[in-house]
C-alpha cells in the first residue's frame, strides 16, 4: 500500500511525508534532486521530474496512492502526467483550488479546473483538496520584512483565510489513509479572515518589531507579478480575486477540523511556526540578549539552530555541533560554579544586512571548590542564518579559569 508523494519537498509535502513517515504505511516522495531531499527515516526518495512522464515510472512502480500537485501555472504537459499516474495507482489526492467551481467549464477553472478534468477522465478514484490561499504566500514579503518595517503590497484590505500547510497536509494523510473520500471535493481554508495590513501587524508582533503595510498601485503590482510568474491570465486573475475580496471577504469552512478533528491553525499560529523567515539578524539578536537579560532560557530555543556549533578553544573542547551537545557542555563548564549575576552588553551588529553581531558577557561567580569569587568577561560573536543562530564563537578576556 505504498503512497507516492509528488511535491514532497514543497510546503504541504514536507508536513505529509513526515507525517505519513510516523505510520506503518511505505512512503516514497518524488523530487528533482534525491541526495539533496533530507527526507526522515523511512522514507524512500525517489527521482522524477513532473516535465518527463517517462522519469515518473521507476517512482510510480508498485504504489496504490498518489498525492499530486501540479506545480506549474498552465496545464500544458499534465495529460500524459496524469495517464501515466492512472496506469500504476489506484487513487489520486490531488492539491487543487477553491477557486474551481462545479457550475462552469474546467478551462474557465484555470489550470486547476483542468488537472481535476484531467484526473477525472482518468479513471482513478479521486479527492480534491480544493485549498484557499496559503499561509505560506506571504513568505513573499520576507525580504521586505528583512530590511525594513514596510510591506509594500497591493490591497490592504483584502480579507484572506489563509491555510496552513500543516493543516493542509493534515486533511492529505487522512484522504489517503482512511475510506470514504472517493469522488470527493474538500474546500479547505484556515479559521477566519485576516486582512492583509493585520497579517503584516501579526507577523510583526511574531518577531517583536513594529510592520506596516503600504498600499502599492495594483499597476505595479502587475509588472512585478508578471516578471516573477511569467503567466499573464494568471496574474490577471489573482489581482481580480485580491480586489474583490476587499469587500467580499473570502469563505471560512471548518472542513479541516471535521476531517482531521482538530481546528485549523489561526494566521498566528502560522506566523509563529515561521518567525524564522522573517527574522533579521538584529530581530535576532534583540530577542536573544532580550531573553538572556529576563533570565528567560526557553525563549532563546528558538532562537537557535538545531545544529548550530559553538567554537570556544579556550573551554578545552574547540567545537561542539549540535544543542544537545552544546547544553551538556555548559552544564559541564558551570558545574563548578555558583553564578551570582550575568551581564549582557549589546548587541553589537554590523553595517548593513549582515549575518553577524556580538554580546559581551560579565558573569559575577564563585569558583565553589575554592571560594574565590570574581567577575568573568567573554566576548561572543554569532552569526545568524535561516532566522537562527548556527554559530557562536567564543573570545574570553578573562581566562576561563577560576
Ligand atoms: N499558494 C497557494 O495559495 C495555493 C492555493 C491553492 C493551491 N495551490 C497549489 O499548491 C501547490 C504548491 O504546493 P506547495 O506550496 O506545497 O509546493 P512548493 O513549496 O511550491 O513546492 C513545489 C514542489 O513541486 C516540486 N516540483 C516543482 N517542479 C517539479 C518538476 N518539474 N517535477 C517534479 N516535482 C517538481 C518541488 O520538488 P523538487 O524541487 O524537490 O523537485 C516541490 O516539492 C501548487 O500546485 C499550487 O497550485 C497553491
Amino acid at each position: 500500500m505504498t503512497t507516492l508523494i509528488i511535491g514532497a519537498t514543497g510546503n504541504v509535502g514536507r508536513h505529509l511525508t513526515a507525517s505519513l513517515a510516523r505510520t506503518e504505511l511505505p512512503v516514497r516522495a518524488l523530487t528533482r534532486r534525491p541526495d539533496a531531499a533530507g527526507f526522515p527515516a523511512g522514507v524512500q526518495a525517489v527521482g522524477g521530474d513532473l516535465t518527463d512522464p517517462e522519469s515518473l515510472r521507476v517512482a510510480l512502480d508498485g504504489v496504490d496512492s498518489v498525492f499530486l500537485l501540479w506545480p506549474f501555472r498552465s496545464a500544458e504537459g499534465a495529460a500524459p502526467v496524469i495517464e501515466t499516474i492512472a496506469k500504476y495507482a489506484r487513487k489520486v489526492v490531488y492539491l487543487s483550488a477553491f477557486s474551481v467551481r462545479d457550475d462552469v467549464s474546467p478551462a474557465e477553472n484555470g489550470v486547476w479546473g483542468e488537472i481535476e478534468d484531467l484526473i477525472r477522465r482518468s479513471g482513478v478514484d479521486w479527492t480534491f483538496l480544493r485549498a484557499g490561499g496559503f499561509a505560506t504566500n506571504t513568505l513573499g514579503w520576507a525580504g521586505q520584512i528583512r530590511t525594513g518595517d514596510v510591506v509594500r503590497a497591493p490591497y490592504a484590505g483584502a480579507q484572506r483565510s489563509l491555510i496552513h500547510e500543516a493543516d493542509l497536509a493534515a486533511v492529505a494523510v487522512v484522504a489517503l489513509t482512511e475510506a470514504g473520500h472517493t469522488g470527493q471535493s474538500y474546500i479547505l481554508t484556515g479559521p477566519a479572515t485576516v486582512s492583509q495590513a493585520d497579517q503584516v501587524r501579526i507577523i510583526g508582533e511574531t518577531i517583536g518589531r513594529p510592520l506596516r503595510f503600504e498600499e502599492q498601485p495594483p499597476e505595479e503590482a502587475r509588472a512585478q507579478m508578471l516578471a516573477m510568474w511569467g503567466n499573464a491570465e494568471f496574474v490577471d486573475r489573482a489581482l481580480a480575486h485580491w480586489a474583490s475580496i476587499v469587500t467580499e471577504p473570502e469563505p471560512v469552512v471548518d472542513t479541516v477540523e471535521q476531517l482531521t478533528g482538530r481546528p485549523a491553525r489561526t494566521f498566528a499560529d502560522w506566523a509563529a511556526d515561521h518567525a524564522a523567515d522573517f527574522r533579521s539578524t538584529g530581530d535576532v539578536a534583540e530577542a536573544y540578549v532580550g531573553a538572556l537579560r529576563r533570565g528567560a532560557l526557553a525563549e532563546t530555543m528558538p532562537l537557535l539552530a538545531p545544529d548550530m556549533v559553538r567554537v570556544a578553544p579556550l573551554e578545552g573542547v574547540a567545537e561542539v555541533a549540535g544543542l544537545e551537545e552544546i547544553m551538556a557542555n555548559a552544564q559541564r563548564l558551570t558545574a563548578d560554579y555558583e553564578i551570582h549575576e550575568v551581564t549582557a552588553d549589546g548587541p553589537f551588529l554590523g553595517d548593513g544586512a549582515g549575518e553577524q553581531f556580538a554580546v559581551k558577557f560579565t558573569f559575577d561567580q564563585t569558583h565553589k571548590p575554592s571560594g574565590v569569587r570574581r567577575s568573568a568577561r567573554k566576548l561572543t560573536l554569532y552569526t545568524v542564518q535561516g532566522g537562527r543562530i548556527v554559530r557562536e564563537e567564543v573570545a574570553y578576556v578573562d581566562a576561563p579559569s577560576a
